[in-house]
């Protein structure tokens, strides 16, 4: 597990940008994980830069999302269109080339992943109670896409993408542990100070089902990018 020290959420996006950007050179027909939230948004924008400028082409490229909410109350508070709206619509992905797990499809995700080839790059953010995907604590490590009830916390954490919290959802189907740690490369990024004691889990090193993100600390190609501030808090 490398940790990795940036000024800046933008210089952390543009940095894993180049990341996408060798993959898909050598790798055209890459599979992304991808993930939601606020902190891959300057990774996202950076990719949309880097496509408008010719630099990167997904055409040959597929994508499975992390995580999607049961009966969120809107289309516009869906994972689906988050992504739409955020990446999707500004690059070239061919039409059926994102996936997101859902309630109907949810026990064959994990096939359709690694069908697909399995994720070639998995883009993470983490949770103030170290959830990766919606993976809360006491998830077991060996799980797969799952059904996951949202811990209150998380729920709180997320009530600013809706109006009025007490629409959050509280249920969502979310990749498991183990299909997180099937990817052959993850990047977790971890950009504001709600985070510090979910990436001192990380620090310690020691696998603790409390913290879930520690399930990734035996894999053998992890890297963690922090602000300084953020780092500078552990
Ligand atoms: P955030 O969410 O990027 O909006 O902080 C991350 C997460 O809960 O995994």
């Amino acid at each position: 597990m490398r940790f990795i020290i940036m000024d800046t959420p933008k210089e952390i996006g543009e940095t894993i940008a180049k990341d996408f950007e060798e993959l898909l050179k050598k790798k055209p027909d890459a599979i992304f994980g991808l993930a939601t939230g606020s902190t891959p948004l300057p990774l996202y924008a950076a990719l949309i830069e880097d496509y408008k400028a010719g630099k990167i082409s997904f055409k040959d490229a597929k994508s499975f999302n992390l995580d999607e909410y049961v009966n969120a109350p809107k289309e516009e508070d869906t994972y689906r269109y988050f992504m739409k709206t955020n990446l999707f619509e500004h690059v070239d992905f061919k039409e059926g080339a994102n996936h997101f797990p859902s309630f109907e499809n949810m026990k064959t995700y994990d096939k359709s992943i690694d069908e697909a080839g399995g994720i070639d790059l998995q883009i993470l953010g983490i949770g103030r109670d170290g959830h990766v995907g919606f993976n809360e604590p006491d998830t077991p490590f060996d799980s797969l896409t799952h059904l996951a009830e949202l811990t209150e916390n998380t729920r709180e954490a997320n009530a600013r993408f809706f109006k009025g919290g007490e629409e959050t959802p509280h249920e969502a189907i979310t990749m498991g542990l183990k299909t997180i740690y099937k990817a052959r490369h993850i990047i977790l990024i971890a950009s504001d100070l709600t985070k510090v004691d979910a990436i001192r889990s990380l620090k310690k090193g020691v696998k603790d089902l409390a913290w879930p993100c520690t399930s990734l600390l035996t894999h053998p190609n992890v890297d963690i990018y922090l602000t300084k501030e953020l780092f500078a808090a552990i």
